[in-house]
């Protein structure tokens, strides 16, 4: 294990300057590492990811990849090293910023929608819980829903969608809010061939005109090759390599 940034009693909350490259970098982690009952899952990892750019996290089942995702969320406290957003600390040991306060979207493998509220309504849900008024929220949720394709479908609920669509809807809502960053934890991968890979070329040209900083975790090289800017490979709670492509 290599030695922390800072030492166990002293939090920093501004990212030091020397790491700071032409201030674009909008994710920054160091050191970090993960533990789960003394046994080390994640190892000393260091990235750097710019503003705009797309990151796919490469590497086999168990190497450490949703964990990684996770203390990104802030669902996870790591048990050594920092994260910073832009020069922002938003965790080490001794701090965790909540998920809510960390400007991001989120798009899992499962979907996570609500079974209960239309394609409508889970998309306007983030802009809900932040007071947004009603006529706002009419007119970004049909902005976003026609972004995925999916405007004709904003009265159905999930269940009456494929799993295709189902996805462009976890996609609208987690890009509704704006947010700085976006995780993607497999979100393709319940799909059939075909459509995933349509579905991979459709969220490639949506994060380019977005122009968002997004890491996008998968087992797969085509998909990390269509979407990203930058692929990291992970092996074993460590990353072996970086690729720009
Ligand atoms: N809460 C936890 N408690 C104990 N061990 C955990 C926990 N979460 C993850 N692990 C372990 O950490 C390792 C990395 O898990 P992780 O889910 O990050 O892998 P992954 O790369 O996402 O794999 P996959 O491609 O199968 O999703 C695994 O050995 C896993 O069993
Ligand atoms: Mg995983």
């Amino acid at each position: 294990m290599r030695s922390t940034l800072f030492s166990s009693n002293e939090s920093r909350d501004v990212l030091p300057n020397a790491t700071l490259t032409g201030n674009t970098s909008m994710i920054s982690i160091q050191n970090l590492s993960q533990a789960f009952a003394n046994q080390y899952v994640l190892k000393g990892i260091d990235l750097t990811v710019t503003k705009g750019t797309v990151l796919a996290l490469l590497g086999p089942s168990g190497c450490g990849k949703s964990t990684l995702l996770k203390l990104l969320a802030g669902l996870l406290q790591p048990t050594d090293g920092a994260i910073y957003f832009a020069d922002r600390l938003v965790a080490n040991a001794h701090h965790l910023t909540p998920p809510e306060q960390r400007n991001l979207g989120m798009v899992f493998q499962d979907y996570a929608l609500w079974p209960h509220m239309t394609v409508f309504q889970n998309v306007a849900f983030p802009l809900r819980m932040r007071g947004v008024a009603r006529h706002a929220v009419q007119e970004r949720v049909d902005v976003a829903l026609e972004r995925v394709g999916l405007i004709d479908f904003a009265k159905r609920k999930p269940a009456d969608l494929s799993g295709g669509q189902q996805q462009r809807v976890a996609l609208a809502r987690a890009i509704i809010a704006e947010p700085e960053i976006l995780l993607f934890d497999e979100p393709l991968s319940n799909l059939d061939i075909a459509l995933r890979q349509s579905l991979c070329e459709e969220m490639a040209q949506l994060l380019r005109t977005l122009e968002i900083t997004a890491i996008y975790v998968t087992h797969d090289p085509k998909e990390a090759t269509t979407l990203a800017h930058q692929i990291a490979h992970m092996q074993n709670g460590t990353i072996e390599s970086l690729t720009t492509l």
